[in-house]
């Protein structure tokens, strides 16, 4: 099992962390010392998660703070208020997510949400507070994707889904579009000198609220998802890993991928993966860089 090494005096934010890999690795970071800002879309699940984990670890040092990543200005509002708090930021893990909504639906501002939370969200929560995360002394900035990536493909014609919605085509686009933000921001740092690791990750498959999710919208069931019954899985101990070790492992790699080295990626140990063909294309890293640029009016504050 990955150890997170020491990381006393670090502040880490993380998103999506009131559930599943993100709650894990709230855990996991505040349990090797890290100051973690819980970034949620709903206040009172984040404080039930957080109440959790200081049930497990009193010394936690946990603060929730409220973040809709498919709202642009709450996203802009969580972004500044950190950004007022004037504390360095060393690791913001893009990790809250949803996944293939029955119907197509839409953020705050109108975008198809897998889109606007998966990817959207974070590319701008991630330009926001870039001036905060390269104060830091070694900052990491780690996207989660998704083995779904390689099924993505980055549909400049129809990017919102608009003219043909497939819920798992659309998952797989922002799952793709994820990666590829992560190694263009590696490749602006390494352009612009910074001091700023940005890699990916993917947790294979695991047991968590993302499967069940669907199932159960409109409902007050509690089905399970045939892909955590069928195929290899793993818990949220194992499949956050690949996520903890590329945000702080000393021998992470810039512009690097990560996940499970067992069968077709879906569970195991933490390995530097091959990012899939689709996201192999640095030229269409920038254009989606350029489109969420515009759509969202965001891109690197200027004087960095
Ligand atoms: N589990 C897997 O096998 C798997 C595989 C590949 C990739 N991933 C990725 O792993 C990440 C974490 O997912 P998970 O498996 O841990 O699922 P999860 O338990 O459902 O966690 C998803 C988290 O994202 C949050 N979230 C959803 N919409 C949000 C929004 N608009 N603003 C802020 N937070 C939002 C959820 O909050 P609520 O509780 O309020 O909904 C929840 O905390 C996702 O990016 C997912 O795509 C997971």
């Amino acid at each position: 099992m990955y150890r997170v090494p020491n990381q006393e005096g670090k502040l880490c934010v993380v998103t999506g962390a009131n559930s599943g890999l993100g709650k894990e690795a709230a855990r996991r970071l505040a349990g090797a010392g890290a100051s973690v800002i819980m970034a949620v879309r709903n206040v009172d699940k984040g404080e039930a998660a957080r109440d959790a984990l200081l049930a497990l670890n009193p010394d936690a040092r946990l603060e929730v703070r409220r973040l809709d990543l498919a709202n642009l200005s709450s996203v802009r509002a969580f972004a500044d208020q950190l950004i007022a708090d004037d504390h360095p930021i060393d690791i913001l893990l893009n990790n809250g997510g949803v996944m293939a909504p029955p119907q197509r639906a839409l953020s705050a501002d109108g975008f198809e949400l897998q889109f606007a939370t998966n990817f959207l969200g974070h590319y701008v929560v991630t330009l926001r507070l870039l001036p905060l995360i390269l104060t830091a002394a070694g900052p990491s900035v780690t996207t989660v994707s998704s083995v779904a990536a390689q099924f993505g493909r980055i549909r400049f014609n129809d990017i919102q889904s608009e003219r043909h919605y497939i819920a798992y085509r659309s998952y797989a686009q922002s799952k793709l579009a994820d990666l590829l933000f992560a190694q263009q921001l590696a490749r602006l740092a390494n352009q612009r000198n910074w001091d700023l690791m940005s890699n990916a990750a993917h947790p294979g498959l695991t047991r968590t609220n993302l499967f069940n999710a669907r199932l159960n919208v409109g409902r007050d069931t509690h089905k399970t998802s045939i892909q955590t019954r069928l195929a290899p899985s793993q818990g949220v101990e194992q499949g956050v890993e690949p996520i903890l070790y590329a945000a702080t492992s000393p021998d992470a790699i810039s512009g690097a991928y990560y996940g499970p080295r067992g069968l077709f990626g879906l569970a195991g140990v933490t390995t530097l993966v091959k990012a899939p063909r689709s996201a192999r294309h640095p030229e269409t890293a920038e254009r989606l860089w350029k489109l969420a640029a515009e759509l969202s009016g965001e891109n690197v504050p200027a004087g960095l």
